[in-house]
């Protein structure tokens, strides 16, 4: 874990309080993002009298060039907003969605397993939808110029980045693992010398400042209709991909109404399908609700044990009836029932496992998570916005689309590729998700805003795929059930269970041998793993505000 390190950026006039993968008091407003560049770009708009939204404008263009692995403008993800003056939440889905000549089996081989085309190349890319996103949430909720919340992203962009060790790494493990560096336009750029940039290296990106100049002047229907659409469309068919003229043209984000849970005092607002995060969380949230956790005690191995228990079920849930509203009927009322959580609980047993092939089917095997980014942010009015973002893979496709400079996602990897096999995250799915052409494929991203007594108290949310609702659910029950303090709950061992394969996954060398231990002998397999997820947090409590960037991850928050 990286240790909390004070930082001033000094390519910038002021010098302000931004910590490095730890916390940030504030009394007006405050962020955490997975970058510091991004958060001082977001820091300086909230300065400025900017509002919450202006500042994920900003942050975001700014996150699609200092932070490639995930920021973007190829891709896609979901926006969380409480509005101070209403007291309302909203959302908004800017999720990608199948190019119109997508099959349904277009991924699955001979064998009957999927094939490396949903996870590489340009027939991975879902139609992009975070410019448009962007776009809709300024629109409707933004104060300062588009022009002048894109601009810190020209400028980066143009004028050069600094590759930090976290980038440096990532292209390289990327060049090995998946040899994203086959594509001349990403190696051109990430690649000189067939070599990973190195850290400390330039990075700088003229194509991506040259389209985000376009959007900057021209707005989103540049991306979507204008040049960037023409020469996105005309290299993707040069290179064997399938995204058309009408796909961009049609791109829509929409508002949706939240998923609400009630606990407690609580009241977690987060996102509805195409989302599962709402589902997962509420589900689990309701099953543990008739547990007295607190008097378990914190990360004991009885608590650990009914979290496990809750996860597991919620997944099952989660792979069979998840997919886009759109196309599938999502039984929302039923599955978030008290009915179900009382049925559900009456399958665990306290102090044993229930194997999830006793409650339904068998599947497979889970992958390491790779990459998407959230951040969290509150202005100086209290408005609060939790907005997740991705590419799915690290580097999405590993496509620069060329001439334009932004890598295009690989989100066509979260449908149900080919029918009883895992995909990336070894999420085995079901008809509910099959690729069908304009429909959007299933999420796990969560971006949650929770209110205390009708009050706002917490905005979080995480990388991680699979892993991303049962991180926030963690890390929401360490500060509401267990009391512990946002960076105590945020840098707290975490676990995950997706009902199938069987094992519990914990972080590597976190949690004490004994409570292992003590869960060995309930029944649980465990498997130790990489970190899981990077959250960024706000909490707010009688006028004072904190910020907490996940240690795990070398983010920073920041404030005033
Ligand atoms: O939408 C999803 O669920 C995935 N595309 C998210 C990918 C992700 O979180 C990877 N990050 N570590």
């Amino acid at each position: 874990m990286k240790k909390a390190a004070a930082l001033c950026i000094l390519q910038f006039a002021i010098c302000i309080s931004i910590h490095a993968g730890s916390t940030a008091q504030a009394t007006h407003a405050a962020l955490s993002t997975v970058n510091p560049a991004a958060t001082q770009v977001g820091l300086a708009v909230l300065k400025k009298g900017g509002n919450a939204i202006d500042a994920a404008v900003a942050v975001s263009f700014a996150l699609a060039v200092t932070h490639p692995q995930a920021g973007n403008i190829g891709g896609g993800g979901f926006l969380v907003y409480y509005e101070a003056k209403t007291k309302s939440v909203w959302t908004l889905d800017f999720r990608e969605v199948a190019p119109g000549a997508a099959k349904r089996e277009m991924f699955v081989q001979a064998d009957g397993n999927p094939s490396k085309a949903s996870q590489i190349g340009p027939l991975a890319g879902g139609v992009p939808g975070s410019v448009a996103g962007l776009e809709i949430m300024h629109d409707r909720f933004g104060t300062r110029s588009w022009r002048e919340l894109i601009d810190p992203a020209v400028q980066l962009a143009r004028g050069g980045y600094t590759v930090d060790p976290e980038l440096a790494d990532d292209l390289a493990t990327e060049k090995k693992e998946r040899g994203i560096d086959q594509f001349p336009s990403t190696a051109a750029i990430f690649y000189p010398n067939g070599q990973p940039l190195p850290a400390g290296a330039k990075l700088v990106q003229p194509d991506l400042a040259t389209t985000l100049d376009r959007v900057a002047a021209l707005g989103a229907h540049e991306f979507y209709e204008g040049e960037t659409a023409k020469r996105f469309v005309e290299s993707i068919r040069n290179a064997g991909g399938i995204l058309g003229y009408r796909d961009l043209r049609e791109y829509k984000p929409v508002w949706r109404a939240p998923i609400a849970i009630k606990f407690n005092e609580y009241e977690l607002f987060t996102m509805a399908p195409p989302s599962a995060g709402g589902l997962l969380i509420g589900e689990a949230l309701n099953i543990l609700s008739g547990y007295d956790l607190a008097a378990y005690g914190f990360q004991t191995p009885k608590a650990i044990h009914l979290e496990i228990e809750a996860e597991r079920r919620a997944y099952i849930d989660r792979n069979k009836y998840l997919g886009d509203p759109a196309s599938t009927r999502i039984p929302y009322r039923e599955l978030l029932s008290d009915e179900r959580a009382k049925a559900w609980r009456a399958t665990i047993k306290v102090n044993a496992v229930t194997p999830t092939i006793t409650l339904a089917e068998p599947g497979s095997a889970v992958a390491e998570s790779n990459h998407t980014t959230h951040f969290s942010i509150v202005d100086a009015q209290g408005n609060i916005v939790s907005m997740t973002t991705t590419l799915n893979d690290n580097f999405g496709s590993g496509y620069v689309v060329p001439g334009c400079g932004f890598f295009l996602n690989d989100e066509m990897d979260d449908f149900t590729t080919a029918p009883g096999k895992p995909n990336l995250y070894g999420l085995v799915q079901g008809a509910a998700n099959a690729i069908e052409p304009g429909k959007r494929m299933a999420s796990s991203m969560s971006p949650t805003i929770v209110l205390k007594n009708g009050k706002p108290f917490m905005a979080l949310g995480t990388r991680g795929g699979a892993t991303i609702p049962t991180s926030v659910l963690q890390v929401f029950l360490n500060v509401a059930v267990y009391g512990k303090s946002l960076y105590d709950a945020v840098a707290a061992p975490r676990w995950h269970h997706q009902g199938l394969p069987e094992e519990v996954f914990f972080e590597r060398g976190m949690a004490p041998k004994e409570t292992l231990n003590a869960l060995l002998a309930m029944g649980h397999g465990i498997k130790e793993r990489d970190p899981i997820g990077d959250i960024h947090a706000i909490q707010i409590n009688n006028g004072k505000i904190v910020a907490v960037a996940d240690p795990r991850h070398s983010g920073a928050a920041g404030g005033y």
